[in-house]
Formats: structure tokens, sequence, C-alpha cells
């Protein structure tokens, strides 16, 4: 049997990630994978549980002793990869404010990485993925030769976030997960860069999908 294909798409916080995966995972009838979406349950978890997203070692040991499983779900004619908490997936709670704070600090543990990494790979066993994160490209899957990093000028992404009805402090953000110690968020080697301040998103998944088709080619 082939290995499953994987599309890495990386970047900056609001430079269009899940947009433009869920697209290309359309397009090409791939399953679509959030990672952000899988440390956003870590930090909800621990913040539910009351434990100290500051702590790095009460964030692993939650880590270690939470109840989770992978299951891949059919959303709106899109197969996407879920992580469950004791059955659950916590889809609204992990967007709030206060969860967009505390997950920086909970993705900044190497242990909670790692274990991270672990789950992301295992998606592989639902079939050809498109995966998006921060870490894909670099870290996850570095042997994939499918790979893009995603940017847009600051006032573009705080607008876009904006217009979701966010405020957030994205520049905050982005420094801390490019400062991190362990796999930090930086352009993976020999990933096409689409910096999409001025581009749709039609137009954004139209660059991937044509990159993917030249690079399948070749
Ligand atoms: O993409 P997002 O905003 O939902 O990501 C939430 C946080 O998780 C963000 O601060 C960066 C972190 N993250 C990460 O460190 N590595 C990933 N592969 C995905 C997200």
């Amino acid at each position: 049997m082939k290995p499953p294909i994987i599309i890495a798409i990386d970047g900056t916080s609001a430079s269009g990630k899940s947009t433009n995966a869920k697209l290309v995972a359309r397009s090409l009838g791939y399953i679509y994978v959030d990672t952000g979406a899988m440390y956003r349950t870590l930090a909800w978890h621990c913040l539910k549980q009351r434990i100290d997203t500051h702590d790095p070692k009460a964030v692993t040991t939650a880590s270690r002793r939470w109840k989770t499983r992978l299951r891949c779900d059919e959303q709106n004619g899109l197969r996407t990869v879920h992580l469950l908490v004791n059955g659950y997936y916590p889809e609204r709670e992990i967007r709030t404010a206060e969860t967009s704070a505390a997950v920086p600090h909970v993705a900044a543990v190497p242990q909670v990485r790692q274990w991270m990494v672990k789950r992301q790979r295992e998606c592989a066993q639902f079939g050809n993925l498109v995966m998006e994160g921060r870490d894909i490209g670099t870290n996850v899957f570095p042997e994939t030769e499918f790979k893009f990093y995603l940017d847009a000028q600051l006032e573009e992404r705080s607008r876009r976030r904006a217009a979701d009805g966010i405020q957030e402090n994205l520049a905050a953000r982005d420094q801390r997960d490019s400062q991190r110690a362990v796999a930090p968020l930086m352009i993976p080697l020999g990933a096409m860069v689409i910096n999409n301040s001025h581009l749709s998103s039609e137009q954004t998944s139209g660059l991937i999908l044509k990159e993917i088709q030249s690079r399948r080619a070749r």
C-alpha cells in the first residue's frame, strides 16, 4: 500500500491557513487536520481542570493523564480529524479569548509538543492529509514534499480576525510562537512561501493546488 500523501501548511496566525487548508482538502478529497485545535483542546482542558497553564510540569502531567482519542468525522462534506477528550470535541470552547491567551504557554512545553507530534503523525492512519499548524513541515512531517508557508501583513491579519469578531494581539502570539525554544514557527526547508495580503482564498488555494500538481509531476 502506498504511504499517505501529506500536505503541510504552516504560517502565522490569521494568515488563512484554515480556510486554504480546507479548500485544498476539499479539492483533493483529502482529510483536513487542524493541529492548532489540538493545542487549544489541551489549553481548554487545563483551564477547565484549574491547572495553571503557566506551570510546564502541571501541563505535562495533564497531557499524560487526560483521556483522548482521534476520530475522523465528516463535517459539511469535509473529512476532519478531531481530538476528543472523554469522547467530547470542545469545538466552541477552544475558540474563546481565554483559551487563545492560554494556548501559546501550553504549546511551548516540550513534553506537550512531543505528545502532540505523536498524535498528529497517527492521523496518517485515516488517509491522505492536509494538515495545518506551525511546525508541520519542520517537525511533524519534515519528509513530505508538499510544504507551504502562509503569511500576510500584520494589519491585514488583524483585520481578518476583527472581521471574525475576535480582538486579539496577534503580534504578541506570533512572537511567542516564533521565539519558543522547541519547534518555533519558521519557514520549512523547501516550502513554497505565499504572502496572501492581497490575494483571495481562491487565489491562494489555487496557487497551492497548482504547486502540488507540479511537484507531483516531477
Ligand atoms: O492556529 P491556532 O491559532 O489555532 O493555534 C493555536 C496555538 O497553538 C498557537 O498559539 C500556536 C500553537 N500551535 C503550535 O504551536 N503548533 C502547531 N502545530 C499548531 C498550533
